[in-house]
């Protein structure tokens, strides 16, 4: 397998993160978080006290930026930050900003296996001609369980109804946007994650053997 691409999209909280890992370390493909780059770009908006409904403002302060880190940090894991990026996720202009950062950074690692990224919109538009489309589906209670244990076992405190509902409101705005919204991408198959994580494995590798 050599510069192959393998597209992971699904709601928030379904998994996708895990999952990208898991299949970068096994099939030894390199992982990019698309998720990251909207949550960089609405950490900077927001220490730089952008208005966010203001897209001239937008623009010109992305105008600013060359580069953004791919790193994860818990700074940008904060309610804020992902209700801040879903809000600028909506904006086109944003999307075709960030979509050019996944480009260059393919580009630029060219020599690698290949890809695994995960997103929203990765399949369906920014990287169609994927070899190997995923789709995470997990009930929006399970999500909700699961963050709610995440915050709990590391420490946070947390309220299950208030991540229920913070959860269902951002598949909603993922959802309806004009620009991108999350679809089921054409030619993607859905990967249920409603159970063990073993068995979720289980369907994805199954599906890569025979790319
Ligand atoms: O996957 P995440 O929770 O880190 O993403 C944060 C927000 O960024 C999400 O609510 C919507 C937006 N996003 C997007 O619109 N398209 C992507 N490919 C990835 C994220």
């Amino acid at each position: 397998m050599r510069n192959i691409i393998i597209t992971i999209d699904g709601p928030a909280a379904s998994g996708k993160e895990k999952i990208s890992k898991y299949i970068s370390k096994k099939w030894k493909l390199k992982h990019l978080d698309s998720g990251i780059i909207y949550r960089r770009l609405a950490l900077v908006l927001l220490k730089d006290k952008v208005n966010i409904k203001n897209v001239n403002q937008i623009k010109k302060k992305l105008k600013e930026i060359s580069n953004v880190s791919f790193q994860k940090s818990r700074r940008i894991r904060t309610q804020e930050i992902s209700n801040l990026a879903s809000k600028i996720a909506v904006y086109n202009f944003v999307r075709i900003f960030v979509n050019k950062l996944q480009y260059k950074f393919v580009e630029n690692n060219k020599n690698n296996q290949g890809f695994v990224i995960d997103g929203r919109d990765i399949g369906s538009v920014v990287f169609k001609k994927a070899n190997l489309k995923l789709y995470i589906e997990v009930k929006p209670e399970i999500r909700a369980k699961r963050r709610y244990k995440q915050l709990i076992d590391s420490g946070e405190k947390s309220i299950y109804r208030k991540i229920l509902k913070e959860i269902t409101l951002r598949d909603q705005k993922d959802k309806v946007r004009k620009h991108s919204p999350l679809i089921i991408p054409k030619g993607a198959y859905i990967i249920d994650n409603n159970g063990t994580f073993n068995k979720t494995v289980k369907q994805i590798n199954k599906l890569i053997e025979i790319i």
